[in-house]
């Protein structure tokens, strides 16, 4: 039986390009595989503190001479890796902010990437999180595809290959969905835009 990692990052819910194509994505999914298990790690709701001193001392130090307060901080650092490790495969739909990902996807990959827990650290630097798959959706108000003029602005999908590869996860399929301005300055509707990416979404369900 098959476990999907269901993360989202969009605020905007049904105005949403990424949760209305990671929703097609998640159906495509569930008729492939009626058995498989989904978990929803929905980071607009989930609101995740950033790392600070006590994560960032308590991922070092021993668990022994861990106090309350790194302890604390670690148990959430510790749940989103579990749902890590549980999945077979990873779907992330996600905005593009600023060329790169948004602030609460950021928070829970500083969260997740973690030495001796995700990746083995110095000197062999291996991603433990191996054996996923993962699909990466990434609504956008530009359009970056590959020869388009913005292309070189797209901050976002080479930065999430490389940061999932750096814990293993070295199967990425990416779906850029450009072009919402269309929508927000009202010649197109979610609907006729998210159409256009829809074969690209259901070819990426394995
Ligand atoms: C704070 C902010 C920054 C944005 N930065 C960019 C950007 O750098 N490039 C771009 O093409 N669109 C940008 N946009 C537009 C969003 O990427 C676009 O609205 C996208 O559809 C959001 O994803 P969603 O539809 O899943 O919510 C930005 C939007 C916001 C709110």
């Amino acid at each position: 039986m098959p476990t999907l990692l269901n993360i989202q990052s969009s605020p905007r819910g049904q105005n949403s390009l990424s949760r209305t194509l990671s929703q097609d994505f998640v159906t495509a999914w569930q008729a492939k595989h009626p058995e498989g298990k989904i978990v929803v790690r929905d980071l607009a709701e989930t609101h995740l503190p950033y790392v600070g001193v006590p994560w960032i001392t308590g991922v070092f130090l021993p668990t022994d001479q861990h106090t309350d307060e790194m302890r604390q901080a670690l148990a959430l650092s510790d749940a989103l890796i579990a749902e890590l490790f549980a999945a077979d495969e990873i779907l992330i739909g996600t905005p593009m902010y600023n060329f790169t990902v948004p602030a609460n996807l950021k928070a829970w990959i500083d969260l997740v990437v973690r030495p001796r827990v995700t990746h083995s650290g110095p000197p062999d630097r291996k991603g433990l999180v191996t054996g996923k798959t993962c699909t990466l959706i990434i609504a956008s108000g530009g359009v970056y595809d590959a020869g388009q003029p913005a292309a070189a602005s797209d901050y976002e999908s080479g930065y999430l290959r490389r940061v999932l590869g750096f814990i293993g996860i070295t199967e990425v399929d990416v779906v850029l969905a450009g072009g919402t301005a269309a929508v927000s300055f009202g010649s197109a509707t979610i609907d006729e835009l998210a159409d256009k990416f829809r074969p690209a979404v259901r070819a990426a369900v394995r």
